[in-house]
C-alpha cells in the first residue's frame, strides 16, 4: 500500500514501512525505513535541528529546518547548501530539484530504456521533481520484502542538457552503521569485508565493464552488534551488470547518506530536447532480524521477481559439464562415452563447453565463429544432440558470443566490429570484445546463436564472457544495453532453454543477469573449501537456486587440495548440483559414491534449491541449513582439524519446539587408502601402504563412517544435540566420525508424524 496524507508518503508492506514527507521548501525529507509503523508517526520521526549548527546554509532565512546539509533527504543536489555527495550532476550547473507532483499506481511502471526490471511490483509511486524545464522522476516500487527505486532525468527544455552523474537512489538513514561488502578477483570471488562507516566516505565501485569479481554491487549497512538473527540490517543491490557505484557517508549530525547507481567515472550524456535517461533499478531491503532475515528477504525477491517466469521455482537439472575433464581435447566418441557414464551416475543434462566451433582447439582462436568443428563432431551439433538425447539426457551448449579472437573468420571479415578505442588493442585471454553498441554486431550474434539453438535439441545454454572491457563510462553503459537486447531477442522466444550466466566464473553475478539467466556459474574455483566461502557469501544476497555448483577433481586444479569426494558433493548440494571432471578416471568406489550423491540430491532437490537457507557457521566450521518447514537439512563442514578434538553439537533452527524429529546422517563411507601406513593397526596381516593389495582394495571397497540416527525434540535440537566424536587417534570405530581435514556431514532432520512421536505440552 502507498498512501499520501498531508504531504507524508507512506510505502508500507507486511515487512516494512518507508516514510518521507515534502517539507515547506518542497524538498522530499526522509523519515523512516524499517519496521512497519503509522503515518501519524511522521512528526515523531522527523529530525529536530533546533537552533541548528553554525555556518549552516539555509534555503529559507531563519529556518534551521531548511538546512539541506543537516536534514535527511530522499534526493539532493549540488551547490545549494548540501555539501554531502550529490546523486545527480549536471555539467557546469548547480542542481536544485523541488517537488512538483506525484502519482500512485498499482503494479510496476514499465521501464523505457531496455534495462532489466523486477517483475510484478505491488504499487509504484512516481515522484516528480523539477528544476526549471528539467524533470526528475523518482520511482518507488514496493515488493513484499524489498523496495525498488530508480530515477529518470527528462529534458523538457528547448536546449540540450548534459549530465555526468545520475544515481538510482539516494537516502539519508539516521544512525551509525557498519558496511559489509564483497571483494575479490578471478577464482576468489566474494571475500567478505566489514568496516565501520565514520566521517568521510566509503565507496564500493567497479570500472571493469561488468558488475565484477573485484567489487560486488550488493552490500549491507548494519547497526553495530547485528548478528545473523538479530539487529537492524539494510541491504542494497543493483539490477545492472556493468560499472556500478555506491557510496556511504556519515555526516557529523549522525545521518548516513547512501546512494547507488551507474558509475559516474568517465560518464557523460547529452539529452536532446524531449529526451530522457533512465537509471537501473536499485533494491533496498531492511530486516530487524539480522543478516539472516535480510538474506531471506533477498532470496524471496530474487526467486519471485527476478529470475525469468518460465524458470520460477522450477527444478534445475543435475548436469555434467565436460570442461574441467576435457578442456579443448574431445571428439564425438569421447563425449558420448562421458555422456553414458554421466547418465549411469544419474546426471540429467550433458553440457558441451568451449571448443566445438571454428578452429577453437585452444583459447587463441575461433571466438566469433559458429561453424561446428566437423573434425571433432562429424555428425554436426544435431548428430551429437540426438545421440545424447537418445541416452535419455538433455543437451546443453557453451557460447561466448560477446568476444572475438583475432584469429577467426569473423575478425578477418569485420575487424571494425571489435570494441577498441584509438589506442593499440588490449587483449585479455587472447580475445577482444565485440562492440555491442553496433546494431549489425547485435544482429550477427542474435542470428548465429539462434541458428545454432534451432539446429539441434538444445535445452540449456551457458553464456560466458571472459574479459573485462577497456571501454569507459557511457560506452560501457551502451554496451550493456546492447547485451540486454541480444539476450532478450534470443531467449524470450525460447523460454524453455535454461540459461546459465558465466563470466570467467563469477565476474558478472548480478541481478541484471539473473533477470535472463536463472542460474550463474559462481566461480571457476570449484575447490569445495574455497566454495564454502564463495557460496556462503553469495547467500547473503542470492538464493541457492541461482548457484551453479559442481563437483570437480581432487587434487584441485587451483589449490592442489585433496578434498574427500563426500565433501565435494556435500558442498555442491547447496546449489544447482553438477559434475565437472573426467568420469573415465573414476574408481568404482567413486562411482558408487557419486550415484548415491545424485540420488540423495534428487530426493531433496526442492529443499536444496528453494528451501529457506540459514548460515549457522562459527569461526571453526561452516554450517548451512536448508528447510521447507517439515524437512531440514544441515551441512556441517570442517576445515583443518586439531588433535584431541572436543565435543561437537548439531544445532537446528526454525523447528517446532514441541515436535519430535528424526535425525539421520547421509550415509558416508571411508576410503581404505585414507589410512596409509596406519592400516597396520587394524589389518590382520602386514600390508605395504604402497602395495598393490592395498591399492586394489582401496579402489573397490570402503568402510562405513560413523553416522547418526536418533530422535530429539525441536527444543533439544534448537539447543544443540551431541554428535558422535571426531577422530582423535586410537583406531577405527563406527562410533566416531573418522574424518581428517576437510571432512563433512549432511544431516536430514524430519518431523516424526504425531502418532509416532511424543508431543511435549507446555
Ligand atoms: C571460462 C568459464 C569456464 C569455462 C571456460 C571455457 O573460464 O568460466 O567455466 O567455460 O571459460 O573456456
Amino acid at each position: 500500500m502507498i498512501t499520501v496524507e498531508n504531504g507524508v508518503y507512506h510505502l508500507k508492506t507486511k515487512h516494512y514501512s518507508y516514510l518521507f514527507r515534502i517539507n515547506d521548501q518542497n524538498v522530499p525529507e526522509h523519515l523512516h525505513f524499517g519496521a512497519p509503523l503509522l503515518t501519524s508517526d511522521a512528526d515523531a520521526l522527523a529530525c529536530k535541528p533546533g537552533l541548528g549548527w553554525g555556518t549552516a546554509v539555509l534555503l529559507e532565512e531563519g529556518n534551521t529546518k531548511s538546512c539541506l546539509n543537516a536534514i535527511p533527504l530522499e534526493w539532493s543536489g549540488s551547490g545549494r547548501g548540501d555539501f554531502r555527495e550529490t546523486p545527480v550532476e549536471l555539467c557546469d550547473a548547480a542542481t536544485d530539484f523541488r517537488f512538483e507532483s506525484s502519482r500512485i499506481v498499482t503494479g510496476s511502471v514499465p521501464m523505457r530504456s531496455g534495462l532489466p526490471q523486477a517483475r510484478n511490483g505491488l504499487h509504484t509511486l512516481e515522484l516528480v521533481l523539477a528544476q526549471g524545464d528539467v524533470k526528475l522522476r523518482l520511482y518507488y516500487t514496493t515488493f513484499e520484502t524489498v523496495l525498488v527505486r530508480r530515477a529518470v532525468l527528462e529534458n523538457s527544455s528547448a536546449h540540450p542538457l548534459a549530465f555526468s552523474k545520475l544515481m538510482s537512489f539516494c537516502v539519508d538513514l539516521p544512525g551509525s552503521y557498519e558496511m559489509t561488502s564483497f571483494h575479490g578477483t578471478w577464482s576468489a570471488e566474494m571475500r567478505l569485508h566489514r568496516q565501520k562507516v565514520t566521517g568521510g566516505k566509503v565507496v564500493n565501485e567497479t570500472t571493469m565493464g561488468s558488475s565484477s569479481n573485484n567489487h560486488h554491487p550488493g552490500f549491507f549497512l548494519s547497526e553495530p552488534g547485528a548478528t545473523e538473527q538479530n539487529g537492524n540490517v539494510y541491504g542494497f543491490n543493483l539490477i545492472y551488470s556493468a560499472n556500478h557505484y555506491a557510496s556511504v557517508q556519515q555526516s557529523y549530525q549522525g545521518l548516513t547518506r547512501v546512494m547507488q547507481g551507474i558509475n559516474p567515472a568517465n560518464f557523460r550524456k547529452t539529452l536532446a530536447p524531449g529526451e530522457a535517461f533512465e537509471t537501473p533499478e536499485a533494491v533496498l531491503c531492511w530486516s530487524g532480524e539480522g543478516f539472516g532475515g535480510m538474506s531471506g528477504h533477498f532470496h524471496d525477491f530474487v526467486n519471485r521477481h527476478i529470475v525469468p517466469e518460465a524458470w520460477q521455482f522450477r527444478d534445475r537439472p543435475v548436469l555434467y559439464n565436460d570442461w574441467e575433464g576435457c578442456m579443448f581435447d574431445f571428439n564425438q566418441a569421447r563425449l558420448l562415452d562421458l555422456a553414458k557414464r554421466a547418465k549411469r551416475l544419474g546426471c540429467e543434462l550433458f553440457v558441451l563447453d568451449d571448443g566445438w566451433f571454428g578452429d577453437r582447439n585452444h583459447d587463441k582462436a575461433g571466438l566469433g565463429d559458429y561453424n561446428v568443428n566437423k573434425k571433432k563432431l562429424p555428425g554436426g551439433m544435431d548428430g551429437l544432440a540426438n545421440k545424447i538425447t537418445e541416452l535419455g539426457m538433455q543437451f546443453g551448449l557453451w557460447f561466448e558470443p560477446e568476444a572475438v579472437n583475432p584469429d577467426s573468420e569473423l575478425f578477418r571479415a569485420h575487424p571494425d566490429w571489435a570494441l577498441t578505442d584509438e589506442f593499440e588493442p588490449l587483449y585479455c585471454r587472447h580475445e577482444l570484445l565485440l562492440d555491442l553498441t553496433k546494431p549489425e554486431v547485435r544482429d550477427y550474434i542474435v542470428e548465429n546463436v539462434s541458428r545454432v539453438l534451432d539446429s539441434a535439441k538444445i535445452s540449456y545454454v551457458k553464456w560466458d564472457m571472459n574479459r573485462p572491457t577497456v571501454a569507459v563510462g557511457t560506452k560501457v553503459h551502451d554496451y550493456i544495453l546492447g547485451l540486454y537486447e541480444v539476450l532478450r531477442r534470443i531467449f524470450e522466444p525460447r523460454p524453455e532453454i535454461l540459461l546459465e550466466g558465466c563470466s570467467s566464473g563469477g565476474n558478472r553475478f548480478d541481478l541484471g543477469m539473473l533477470c535472463f539467466s536463472p542460474q550463474i556459474w559462481c566461480s571457476d574455483d570449484t575447490d569445495p573449501i574455497e566454495r564454502l566461502t564463495i557460496q556462503e557469501n553469495l547467500s547473503y544476497l542470492y538464493p541457492q537456486s541461482t548457484f551453479g555448483a559442481h563437483v570437480s577433481a581432487a587434487p584441485h586444479a587451483q589449490t592442489l587440495r585433496n578434498t574427500p569426494l563426500t565433501t565435494r558433493g556435500n558442498v555442491s548440494f547447496f546449489g544447482c548440483l553438477g559434475y565437472e571432471l573426467d568420469l573415465k578416471h573414476l574408481l568404482s568406489v567413486e562411482e558408487t559414491e557419486i550415484k548415491a550423491q545424485v540420488a540423495f540430491y534428487k530426493e531433496h532437490r526442492r529443499i536444496f534449491q528453494y528451501g529457506t537457507f540459514r548460515r549457522l557457521s562459527d569461526g571453526e566450521k561452516t554450517v548451512w541449513q536448508v528447510s521447507d518447514g517439515q524437512t531440514h537439512i544441515t551441512g556441517l563442514f570442517h576445515k583443518l582439524v586439531h588433535a584431541a578434538p572436543g565435543y561437537e553439537r548439531l544445532r537446528v533452527v526454525g523447528l517446532d519446539k514441541n515436535r519430535v524429529y528424526h535425525v539421520v546422517s547421509r550415509e558416508q563411507s571411508l576410503r581404505i587408502g585414507l589410512f596409509g601406513e596406519l592400516i597396520k593397526h587394524v589389518a590382520p596381516v602386514s600390508l605395504s601402504p604402497h602395495g598393490v593389495v592395498l591399492r586394489t582394495v582401496d579402489h573397490r571397497m570402503t568402510m562405513p563412517d560413523g553416522g547418526e540416527d536418533f530422535t530429539a525434540s525441536g527444543s533439544a535440537l534448537n539447543t544443540g544435540v551431541m554428535l558422535k566424536p571426531l577422530f582423535g587417534g586410537g583406531g577405527y570405530t563406527t562410533d566416531q566420525r573418522t574424518q581428517g581435514d576437510f571432512g563433512s556431514n549432511v544431516y536430514l532432520i524430519k518431523e516424526v508424524p504425531l502418532h509416532e512421536g511424543t508431543e511435549h505440552k507446555k
